[in-house]
């Protein structure tokens, strides 16, 4: 099994070498290699995205991947910027599905900022659609406009499109995964507004009917926004777009307490796919040694569910970082007062040896 390891900017680095301390620990023979990804590819090779990584990621069977960006690089021109390196990723390998898991740990149901009643036990899956939408809808561009409410001056535009075959798949993957959990999927769309969510809508009731045992349900995005805060626990799997996922994600993320501790996958039609930690770069924390590397270590364990077939590994990683949340370590961004604060090396070695 080949994995190719992209850490990436910021934090990255350093979440990352723990990630990889924990794989090598199973005691499987893995081959791993390592390539710069965003701004660490644009200092290497002056593209965020370089040939090489690209041609790595392609070669492998899972991609174990950091986190890119980091200020200095916000006045490079769109396409250098080191948030191009994920987008490209999730585009040439046709990444379509992400599964971005909320989970809050009873553990940590006070690092929460909403009431630990509203969200203890919480578990949504959030299935966002990765390769289209109004992030790679074409046309886009900054021109000069020739009609609307000011003719003459510059508008920027993008469009929002969706094909009903990249609505069903997207479906699919949220059905089979509802299937496996709490057997309801919530379609988020704006259907009241956009015709892209109309059709998305359509498909979806119809799609709905090959899967009778799912009860399938229909938000508006700004109604889902508000009921992620109201009354997570009532939702199961949601599926939405591209960009309302985007945002939902982070919503959701949050009310478990912390981003540092949610992984994500992004898969392919054949399951290979992309893991990495929901949150990003962080810069402002980089190189302190005290970043959370749970997200990374338990990204690394869905790698080994969904695209290496190892499902004992994954819960051996999982059963790990529930044991060492049990000893009351924490990890600056999930301390709260009565627990241990540690750093990033001490967590990761915490976990290593609850493996054995
Ligand atoms: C995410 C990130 C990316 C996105 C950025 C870095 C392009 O926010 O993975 O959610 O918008 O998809
Ligand atoms: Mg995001």
């Amino acid at each position: 099994m080949k994995i190719a390891v992209l850490p990436g900017d910021g934090i990255g680095p350093e979440i990352i070498a723990q990630a990889r301390l924990v794989l090598d620990r199973l005691g499987e023979s893995f081959e791993i290699e390592e390539a710069p990804v965003g701004g660490a590819g644009y200092e290497a090779h002056g593209h965020p995205l370089p040939p090489e990584t690209l041609a790595l990621a392609k070669s492998a069977d899972a991609i174990l991947f950091g986190s890119v960006g980091d200020f200095k690089y916000d006045t490079l021109p769109r396409e250098l910027r080191p948030e191009q390196a994920i987008l490209g990723l999730r585009k040439h390998l046709a990444l379509f599905a992400n599964l971005r898991p909320a989970i809050c740990y009873p553990e940590l149901t006070a690092a929460s900022s909403l009431k630990a009643e509203i969200v203890s036990g919480l578990d949504i899956l959030i299935v966002r659609e990765l390769n289209g939408d109004v992030y790679f809808g074409s046309p886009k561009g900054i021109r000069t406009a020739s009609d609307g409410l000011f003719p003459g001056s510059r508008e920027g535009f993008d469009t929002m499109r969706y094909s009903e075959p990249e609505v069903r798949r997207i479906g699919q993957v949220a059905f089979t995964a509802a299937r496996k959990r709490g057997k309801k999927v919530c379609s988020v769309d704006k259907s009241n507004v956009l015709e892209t969510s109309q059709l998305w809508r359509e498909v979806m009731i119809d799609l709905g009917k090959s899967y009778p045992d799912v009860e399938l349900s229909h938000m508006y995005v700004d109604n889902a926004a508000m009921q992620l805060v109201k009354a997570p626990k009532a939702f199961d799997v949601v599926v939405t777009g591209n960009l309302f996922g985007d945002i939902l994600s982070d919503e959701a993320a949050m009310l478990t307490g912390s981003i540092g501790m949610l992984p994500s996958a992004s898969l392919d039609v054949n399951n290979k796919g992309l893991y990495e930690p929901s949150h990003g770069s962080a810069p402002d924390i980089a190189g302190k040694g005290i970043a959370n590397p749970l997200a990374t270590i338990l990204s690394a364990a869905m790698m080994l569910r969904y695209s290496l077939g190892m499902e004992e590994q994954a819960q051996r990683i999982e059963r790990a970082v529930q044991s060492v949340l049990a000893t009351g370590l924490r990890t600056a961004d999930i301390y709260t007062a009565g627990t241990t604060k540690v750093g990033t090396v001490e967590m990761g070695l915490a976990v290593l040896k609850a493996l054995g």
